[in-house]
């Protein structure tokens, strides 16, 4: 009974201890959308369960290591203990409410999360091999970063071009898999103002680590502003100059997911000083990046391959009209140093 006090007593401090340290490390990141308070709230019941499940094992096994240890000529047998049928009753029932709670209270939170609201801000979400574009069908707007207001539900729609790839916003807490030919549901609703990151949490081929977007979450009155100036930018094609016509479909295709524009490496070359400079190839030789280039290099990406770079330009944009390579050949132009 003095041992069974003890322990007891040990066991609770222990817990409270690690409960107070754990949630002290701040193992998740900002919370940014009212659904992740549901997942933070699930989340601080698994911290309370495994603080005290941990605390009642380990301090069990150290205290009888060091309490019942064999003594210095002790050589007997231990006592003889054969079953303890309330003990065997309440080690089965104890876990198996504990685990059937958590069962429920996920369901009830997770139909809760999923529920249709009135008022949806529909976004479509395309992932591909390495990026994310960001449809508004409601308002004919699309973009390669997400923009939402703060408040109001937002339905994705999500799907991808090429392999599996998954949405996730660790300050939103929810995630979502983008698959090819079909569309997955996901809703959210942004809580707080912020730049947040959007990353694929799907390994998807050589740069699925860097297959970042951002999430831009404004209050609404800015929202709207920012789908006004949108709206402009959706001008018909025609009505734009080749070189603006390039720079909107260099983001709109998501090549600047890869190629950037200040001269940094990311998964393929810098635009910037591209045009007219020299290349070495896989094999050796030395070209340079003339118009020719360039149009080989958007419809037959593998075909000349510079020294050091991968092979992952995605094959999608064989599907771009003559006008359009045109027009992103004349963009790249411009990007001179
Ligand atoms: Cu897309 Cu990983």
């Amino acid at each position: 009974m003095k041992h069974f006090v003890i322990v007891s007593i040990l066991v609770l401090i222990v817990t409270l201890l690690l409960i107070l340290g754990l949630n002290a490390m701040e193992l998740t990141p900002q919370l940014a959308s009212e659904e992740g308070a549901l997942v933070d709230q699930m989340f601080q019941w698994q911290v309370y369960v495994i603080s005290f499940i941990f605390a009642l094992i380990m301090v069990i096994v150290l205290y009888s290591v060091v309490v019942f240890r064999r003594k210095p000529g002790e050589t007997g047998d231990g006592a003889y203990v054969k079953g303890n049928t309330p003990l065997e009753i309440a080690w089965t029932l104890v876990p198996l409410v504990v685990v059937m709670g958590f069962g429920v209270m996920g369901a009830v939170q997770l139909s809760d999360m999923t529920a249709m609201e009135a008022d949806e801000l529909v976004v479509e979400v395309t992932g591909f091999q390495f990026g994310w574009r960001f449809d508004y069908p409601d308002y004919d707007v699309a973009s390669p970063n997400l923009y939402l207001p703060r408040g109001r539900p937002v339905r994705f729609k999500l799907t991808s071009t090429d392999v599996i790839h998954s949405f996730w916003v660790p300050e939103f807490r929810i995630k979502q898999d983008a698959v090819p030919g079909m569309w997955t549901t996901l809703r959210v609703t942004p809580s707080e103002l912020g730049v947040f990151r959007i990353r694929c949490a799907e390994i998807c081929g050589y740069a699925h680590s860097a297959m970042y977007a951002d999430v831009v979450v404004v209050e609404p009155s800015d929202f709207e502003a920012w789908l006004a100036g949108q709206e402009v930018e959706a001008m018909a094609p025609e009505e734009l100059t080749p070189i603006e016509l390039g720079a909107k479909l260099a983001e709109e295709q998501g090549c600047l997911s890869c190629h950037a524009l200040d001269g940094s490496t990311l998964v393929g070359a810098s635009w910037l000083g591209l045009f007219g400079s020299e290349r070495q190839l896989e094999d050796g030789s030395v070209i340079v990046a003339d118009e020719g280039y360039l149009r080989n290099s958007i419809l037959d990406p593998e075909s000349q391959v510079v020294a050091g770079f991968p092979k992952v330009m995605p094959p999608a944009y064989t599907m771009l009209s003559e006008a359009d390579v045109e027009a992103i050949v004349e963009y790249i132009k411009t990007l001179s140093e």
